[in-house]
C-alpha cells in the first residue's frame, strides 16, 4: 500500500499567538485557476490571465494543458495562453501527472475523453485513492472507453474518446462541480446539446467562464429546483482576459485565525463572494464572528468584496446539509473555529468529505482527538463540543497528503493552549504557497518542529 504522507515530510508547529494584525493578500482562486488554464488553453486566440494561482495544482494543469498543445507562457504577472481552438486538442505522448489534484484530473478527463485519442492519467498517493468511477461513467455514455483502471476507476487510468461523442442528458447522482464540469467539457467536443441535471447546486464557474469565452450556456431551473444546464457542443471559444479573485477556500484559514486569536483584527482584501462558495463566512457570521463585508463589486464576472475580521466569541451551531456544497472544502477549518466556540456545533450531510484529498471527516476527527477536542463523528456528520478558553492542543495531526488538513489544524494552534503539531506541512503548496510566510506576516508563530 501507498505512504500518504511526502518523501520528504516537513512537519510544523503552531504556537499560541499574540494578537494578529494587517492585510493577508489571499493568492488567486483554485477553481477559477483550473479553468482559466483549460478554457484558454481551449479557445481560439490568445487569452491573458492575472492573479493566478501558482499552486502546485494549477502547475500540473499548465504541464498538461502544453501537453495536449496548448502554448502557455508566463510574462511578467500575466499568464498568457495561446489555445489549440476547440476540437483541436493534440493526443499527449506522455501520461499526464495531476499530482494531488482531484479537480484538474477529473476536469481534464472530460476535456480528453471526447477526443479519438488515449490518455493516461496519474497522481500521487492521495490522488491514486480517489474515485475516478464518478466521472468516468457519464463519458462512457459519451462513448468513452476505458482501458486500464486500478480498483474500480483508481489511477493510474487510460482512456479513449470517440471518433465521434455523442451528447447526453446527465443527472448527478452526487452533488459534484468537477463531474459537471467534466460532462460539460466534454460536450464541447460533441454535436448537439450536452445537459447537465444539477439537484443540488454546486459551484458554477464553469458555466460563467464559458459564456465569458463566448459559449452561451442555457440554465433552466425545475419545478423542483434542479438546474437543468446545457451546452451547444463544437462551437467556438474565443480567447478572452481573466483576473481571479481572492481564492474564499484559502482565506478561511486567514479568517478563522483572526477570529479565534484574541484582540485580533485583519483585512482580508478582494475576497470572491460567489453564493456558491460562501457558505463558511455564512456559518461564522452566525457563530458570531465580526466579519464586515465591504466594497462589494464585480471583477472578471464575479462578486468580490473586502473582509475585516475582528476575534469573537464563538457559540456553536447547527450547519444545515443544505449548505454543504457552498462550503465543502472549509468543514476542516470550521471544526477548529467551533473548537473554540461555546458549546456544541454540528456538521450534517458532509460524506462528501470522504472522498477529499484524504478522508476529511476521520482526518478532521483524528485531528481533534489528539488535540483533545471532544467531539463526536457519525458516517456523514460531525459534531464538535467547544472550549472557548482553548484549553487543549499539545498534539501531531497526520496531513495525510492533504493541504487543508495541515492548514487548519496550524490554525488550531495558534489559539489553542498547548502547541499543534503537524507531521507534514508540504502539501500546503498545491493551493496556498504563501501560507506560512502570509500567517508569519499576521503575527502568527508557526515554525518548524
Ligand atoms: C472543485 C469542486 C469541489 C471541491 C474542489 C474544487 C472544483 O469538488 O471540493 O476542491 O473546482 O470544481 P467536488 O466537485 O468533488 O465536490
Amino acid at each position: 500500500m501507498t505512504s500518504h504522507i511526502s518523501e520528504n515530510p516537513s512537519p510544523l508547529r503552531a504556537v499560541r499567538s499574540g494578537a494578529l494584525a494587517d492585510t493577508a493578500a489571499i493568492p488567486g482562486d483554485k477553481s477559477i485557476s483550473h479553468r482559466s488554464i483549460i478554457f484558454g488553453g481551449l479557445a481560439c486566440g490568445r487569452s491573458r490571465v492575472t492573479g493566478l494561482l501558482e499552486g502546485e495544482d494549477v502547475l500540473h494543469a499548465i504541464d498538461a494543458m502544453r501537453a495536449l498543445g496548448a502554448r502557455i507562457v508566463k510574462d511578467g504577472e500575466c499568464w498568457v495562453i495561446d489555445g489549440t481552438g476547440n476540437g483541436a486538442l493534440l493526443a499527449p505522448e506522455d501520461p499526464l501527472d495531476f499530482g494531488n489534484s482531484g479537480t484538474a484530473c477529473r476536469l481534464f478527463m472530460g476535456l480528453t475523453g471526447s477526443y479519438d485519442f488515449a490518455t493516461t492519467f496519474t497522481g500521487d498517493a492521495s490522488l491514486s485513492s480517489r474515485p475516478m468511477g464518478r466521472v468516468l461513467e457519464p463519458l462512457k455514455l459519451m462513448g468513452m472507453q476505458v482501458f486500464e483502471e486500478q480498483d474500480g476507476g483508481r489511477l493510474p487510468i487510460t482512456i479513449h474518446g470517440p471518433r465521434v461523442a455523442n451528447p447526453i442528458s446527465y443527472r448527478l447522482p452526487v452533488a459534484s462541480a468537477q463531474v459537471k464540469s467534466a460532462v460539460l467539457l466534454a460536450g464541447l467536443n460533441a454535436p448537439g446539446i450536452t445537459t447537465v441535471i444539477e439537484p443540488v447546486a454546486t459551484r458554477d464557474h464553469t458555466e460563467k467562464m464559458l459564456e465569458g469565452f463566448g459559449v452561451p450556456v442555457a440554465i433552466e431551473t425545475d419545478g423542483k429546483g434542479a438546474r437543468h444546464i446545457s451546452v451547444t457542443g463544437q462551437q467556438k471559444l474565443t480567447g478572452c482576459d481573466i483576473a481571479v479573485p481572492a481564492d474564499p477556500s484559502s482565506a478561511a484559514f486567514a479568517i478563522v485565525a483572526a477570529l479565534i486569536v484574541p484582540g485580533s483584527q485583519v483585512n482580508v482584501p478582494g475576497v470572491m463572494m460567489n453564493p456558491t462558495r460562501t457558505g463558511l463566512i455564512a456559518t461564522l457570521i452566525e457563530m458570531g464572528g465580526d466579519i464586515a463585508i465591504e466594497n462589494r463589486r464585480l471583477s472578471g464576472g464575479e462578486e468580490i468584496a473586502d473582509l475585516t475580521v475582528r476575534s469573537s466569541e464563538l457559540k456553536g451551531v447547527s450547519v444545515p446539509a443544505s449548505r454543504a456544497a457552498s462550503m465543502i472544502d472549509e468543514y476542516p477549518v470550521l471544526a477548529v473555529a467551533a473548537a473554540f466556540a461555546e458549546g456544541d456545533t454540528l456538521m450534517a450531510g458532509v460524506h462528501e468529505l470522504r472522498v477529499k484529498e484524504s478522508d476529511r471527516l476521520a482526518a478532521t476527527a483524528a485531528g481533534l482527538t489528539a488535540n483533545g477536542v471532544a467531539h463526536e463523528e457519525g458516517s456523514d456528520w460531525l459534531k464538535v463540543t467547544g472550549d472557548p478558553k482553548g484549553n487543549f492542543g499539545g498534539g501531531t495531526v497526520a496531513t495525510l497528503l492533504d493541504h487543508r488538513i495541515a492548514m487548519s489544524f496550524l490554525v488550531m494552534g495558534l489559539a489553542s493552549e498547548k502547541p499543534v503539531t503537524v507531521d507534514d506541512a508540504s502539501p500546503i503548496a498545491t493551493s496556498f504557497p504563501q501560507f506560512t510566510d502570509l500567517m508569519a506576516g499576521l503575527g502568527a508563530r508557526i515554525d518548524e518542529s
